[in-house]
């Protein structure tokens, strides 16, 4: 029976990433909507890829912040850091998230578990145009924005849209723009429709979407079946060298779909 799920596994990676046109996806057995353990044995499993697609010297790591990502965090192990000096860093600024999930915070949760180190960008989501371009001229910011241009690599999560939209407290307004526009994914601060269209930006400071075509270590972590969508219209972005660790509720899902 083991053999018979393991093979089952390794046939829904192939066909998933058939499907969504990258080149690896790592599945975990179980739905993680239901069950928050799946969300550690994703996090084993990113460890295991960074483990193999880190080069070894020096990293940096630019993360983003979320439930999935704050879990991700804690599963990390100093194994990562084997040969190589970690500096994690948010991807985006945006302070708009309950603060265990931010980014920042993250950061500091991943540099703890892998005994690398961090950086923190304080950037606030609510402010107007003139203040957010003096702060961004601020040396602090300035230096961590910087180092965000130099990363290597990338993880992130992916959200449901209305889910991100009303989590990041969006007018009404927008978030009636993203119901027309019938975004239904989120990742970086972009929304997508199902085709993969983006139709919609939050204007913010750090790693922009054409910056990940260069990248050769990027994982996006999501799992469950309610995120299904979010991920199928987000990976027609991806670049192919993405690895999706995901989970079979949204394996399934997926491959049943559209
Ligand atoms: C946010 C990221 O913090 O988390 C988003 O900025 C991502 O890009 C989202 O889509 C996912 O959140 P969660 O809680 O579903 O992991």
């Amino acid at each position: 029976a083991f053999m018979d799920s393991l093979l089952g596994i390794q046939q829904l990676e192939k066909e998933l990433s058939k499907k969504l046109g990258i080149a690896h996806c790592l599945v975990v057995p179980g739905n993680c909507d239901d069950n928050g353990k799946v969300v550690d044995a994703m996090g084993k499993i990113v460890t295991d890829t960074l483990k193999t697609l880190l080069p070894l010297g020096k990293n940096i790591i630019a993360v983003m912040g979320g439930t999935t990502m704050a879990c991700v965090a804690t599963c990390l192990t100093s194994e990562v850091a084997e040969g190589r000096e970690l500096l994690f860093v948010p991807a985006r600024g945006g302070v708009g998230e309950r603060v265990d999930i931010q980014a920042n915070n993250v950061c500091a949760q991943m540099a703890l578990c892998t005994g690398g180190s961090h950086r923190s960008l304080y950037v606030p989501e609510q402010v107007s145009e003139t203040t957010f371009k003096t702060l961004l001229k601020e040396p602090a910011v300035q230096d961590v924005v910087e180092l965000i241009e130099h990363s290597n690599a990338v993880l992130h999560s992916i959200g449901e849209a209305l889910h991100m939209a009303n989590r990041r407290s969006m007018s009404d307004k927008q978030i009636e723009l993203l119901k027309s526009r019938k975004a239904v994914g989120e990742a970086f601060g972009y929304f997508f429709d199902e085709d993969g269209k983006v139709v919609y930006k939050i204007p913010r400071v750090g790693l922009q979407l054409k910056d990940l075509a260069s990248m050769n270590c990027i994982i996006a972590v999501a799992g469950g079946v309610s995120k299904a969508k979010a991920i199928a219209a987000y990976m027609h972005h991806a670049p192919s060298q993405t690895y999706l660790v995901t989970d079979e509720g949204a394996a399934k899902t997926i491959l049943k779909g559209q």
